[in-house]
């Protein structure tokens, strides 16, 4: 299994595949892989020649310092996982160092008001410094196809502006959710939640099937209401938000216009874990 560090490599051998006019797909990681994750490099294996997995935590885009602190590394585990599944995989993981050139710092991008709505509102930064490292290694890895999962709607959506924005000849294909069997969203930070709150945890994904299940019948203000109640009256899980949102633009929605797509979106601490998830209706 071959493991670049270092970028310059990296593009070298990157260079030659492009040569051989091999097909590249990519799937970005911050580690800590999970199901979820192997789901995304199952589907770029099945349809690529090359693929190339990047395992960097990246420090720009955190807004807030302790979670960067405390966020799972397993690189170990992760490189075996990975080696299991496929030993031709490329790995990527970088220093910061190397792939900022020395200047760990986030460019702004203007994503047409899409990093404005929910995890903009509520992580200030955060896209910027998702834009600025998936840019970076969009440059470096040149991949045909990126993969990304739906877990984290808005960054997909974000991403796929990207490309569109920075003229990127890159198909970006949406994966979706991989949960627990108990049908929590599997995340790296789910690995941080006490066995009580892992117990409890399911509890956001049995609300928002509720909400799948009353879409037909109820008006988009009953359905919010009906989440705040339910998150209120549990003894352990705050929410931060819950928004239902047009899926193209992200706008929160307060009718529905027949034709566009709608999606639930929530967040949710679980002794002090930020969880999210999402639901599609339509
Ligand atoms: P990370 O949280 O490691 O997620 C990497 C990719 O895996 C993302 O596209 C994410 O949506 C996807 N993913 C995570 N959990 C999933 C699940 N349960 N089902 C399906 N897909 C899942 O997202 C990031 O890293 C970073 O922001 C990154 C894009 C790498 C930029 O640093």
């Amino acid at each position: 299994m071959k493991v670049f560090e270092k970028k310059s490599d990296l593009k070298n051998f990157i260079k030659d595949l492009k040569k051989q006019h091999r097909k590249i797909g990519f799937v970005p990681t911050m580690g800590a892989l999970h199901e979820g994750h192997l789901a995304l490099v199952k589907n770029s294996l099945k349809d690529n020649d090359y693929t190339v997995v990047s395992i960097f935590v990246n420090p720009t885009q955190f807004d807030n310092p302790d979670d960067l602190k405390q966020y799972p590394r397993t690189f170990l585990e992760d490189i075996q996982a990975l080696k299991t599944l496929d030993p031709n995989i490329i790995v990527y993981s970088p220093q910061a160092e190397d792939i900022y050139d020395g200047e760990i710092r986030s460019e702004s991008f203007d994503f047409e008001g899409l990093e404005k709505e929910m995890e903009g509102k509520h992580r200030p930064g955060h896209f910027d410094g998702v834009g600025t490292i998936v840019k970076k290694l969009f440059l470096i890895v040149q991949p045909d196809k990126a993969y990304f999962g739906e877990k984290d709607f808005q960054q997909l959506q974000i991403i796929k502006k990207l490309v569109e924005i920075e003229n990127m000849p890159i198909e970006i294909i949406p994966v979706k959710i991989y949960r627990e069997k108990d049908g929590l969203a599997m995340s790296s930070r789910n690995k941080r939640l006490t066995p009580e709150a892992r117990a409890y945890a399911p509890y956001i994904y049995q609300v928002l099937s509720e909400t799948q299940k009353m879409w037909n019948e109820k008006e988009i203000e009953e359905i919010k209401n009906y989440v705040k109640e339910k998150m209120e009256s549990h003894p352990f899980l705050q929410l931060e938000y819950f928004e239902i949102s047009d899926e193209k633009t992200l706008k929160p929605a307060n009718e529905k216009k027949s034709g566009n797509k709608y999606r639930g979106f929530i967040v949710v601490y679980a002794n002090d874990i930020r969880l999210i998830d999402n639901i599609a209706y339509n």
